[in-house]
């Protein structure tokens, strides 16, 4: 196959189905890897659609500077797609940024504005929304996407990711996606739901996130999660949700990499465990995780005992077969509930409270 130019090679990614974990006929679990994208992640798509709208729409000139706030991927994704297309590119990022993303960016031409002081709560997100808006104000020409809130983040999983997943599947009982903007998750619950009326839409968010309402804390997993609620996290998208600890999605990692050869990123790992709980409650029904990016984004962290180490996870604690995997899956540290009470009501207003809960 011969592409134009890199960025043409993005999308039609593979699935994969966990065949040595769950080796009966019955057990249909599939992963879509979203690593094999461009830059390493799904990020990729989101960026280029809204980058694409915006010049449509006249938004962006060309030659402009583009800031944005990320955790790492989109910052992947936008780096790429301006070395390719002539964009300056800033990127507000914090010290969860794993090392391997920032060298990427920066080895693509991309700058990086480091934020190190987290707000009250310990996170730094709401701390890289406000220097992102500093710097738009500050620079003339500049440009922010606002992946938290533009339409255009979903609108690619709508009309372009879900089709892929049409495609490869007749019959599909749960989706299980992992939230920070939302985008991915609601733009393939709309573009699924067209084609599977019946389908059970999983949300998969970190222990420690406020994404849904609850208090934040500091966790570990990079991608997933968020200190508010988000524009673009559509509660009426979602059928049911897991809070997914750093122990669980971690130790998914580990053994998905050593018994199916497959190297996760943190996410990726939360929505395996979450897709394998559903399984286990709904045997026989086949069900997708999205993998949002590959493990090599954190082979010197996630994936390297000396490192989790000196960050507060002994590898010891980490399960290591797919036995104790399949068994927590059947018991996990918190129980998936359906979308209501207070973690329904209207979407995210997209605001970022400034506040100690942000
Ligand atoms: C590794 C990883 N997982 C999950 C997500 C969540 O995706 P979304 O922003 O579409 O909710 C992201 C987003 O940055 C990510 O980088």
């Amino acid at each position: 196959m011969i592409y134009e130019n890199v960025l043409e090679t993005l999308g039609d990614t593979p699935v994969v189905r966990l065949r040595r974990l769950l080796p009966r006929p019955q057990d249909r679990v599939y992963v879509k890897l979203e690593g094999v994208n461009p830059s390493g992640s799904i990020k990729d798509r989101a960026a280029l659609h809204m980058v694409e709208q915006a010049e449509h729409e006249g938004r962006l000139r060309p030659g402009a500077t583009l800031v944005e706030s990320t955790s790492g991927n989109l910052g992947k994704s936008l780096a790429l797609i301006g070395a390719v297309k002539g964009y300056r590119i800033i990127l507000v990022v914090d010290p969860k940024t794993p090392q391997s993303v920032l060298s990427y960016a920066t080895s693509l031409g991309a700058e990086i504005d480091m934020v190190t002081r987290p707000d009250a709560d310990g996170s730094y997100q709401a701390a890289r929304i406000r220097r992102v808006r500093r710097l738009v104000q500050d620079l003339p020409g500049a440009h922010t996407l606002d992946q938290y809130n533009n339409p255009d983040n979903p609108r690619a999983h709508r009309l372009h990711t879900s089709r892929e997943i049409t495609k490869d599947f007749d019959q599909l009982a749960a989706l299980v996606a992992t939230v920070s903007t939302g985008g991915h998750l609601s733009g393939l619950s709309a573009g699924l739901r067209e084609q599977f009326p019946d389908l059970h839409v999983r949300a998969v968010d970190a222990v420690g996130s406020a994404a849904f309402g609850h208090r934040f804390e500091p966790y570990k997993m990079r991608g997933i999660g968020l200190s508010w609620r988000p524009g673009n996290l559509r509660p009426q998208a979602i059928d049911s949700l897991h809070r997914v600890a750093d122990t669980e999605a971690l130790s998914v990692c580990r053994v998905l990499a050593a018994e199916e050869g497959l190297l996760l990123g943190e996410s990726g790992g939360a929505a395996v465990f979450a897709a394998l709980a559903y399984a286990a409650a709904h045997p026989g029904a086949p069900v997708l995780a999205i993998a949002p990016d590959t493990g090599a984004n954190y082979l010197y962290e996630t994936y390297d005992d000396q490192w989790l180490r000196e960050h507060g996870t002994p590898p010891e604690v980490l399960w290591r077969t797919s036995g104790d995997l399949l068994h927590h899956a059947r018991t996990p540290l918190h129980a998936p509930s359906p979308l209501g009470g207070e973690d329904e009501g209207a979407a995210g207003t997209g605001q970022v409270a400034m506040g100690a809960q942000a």
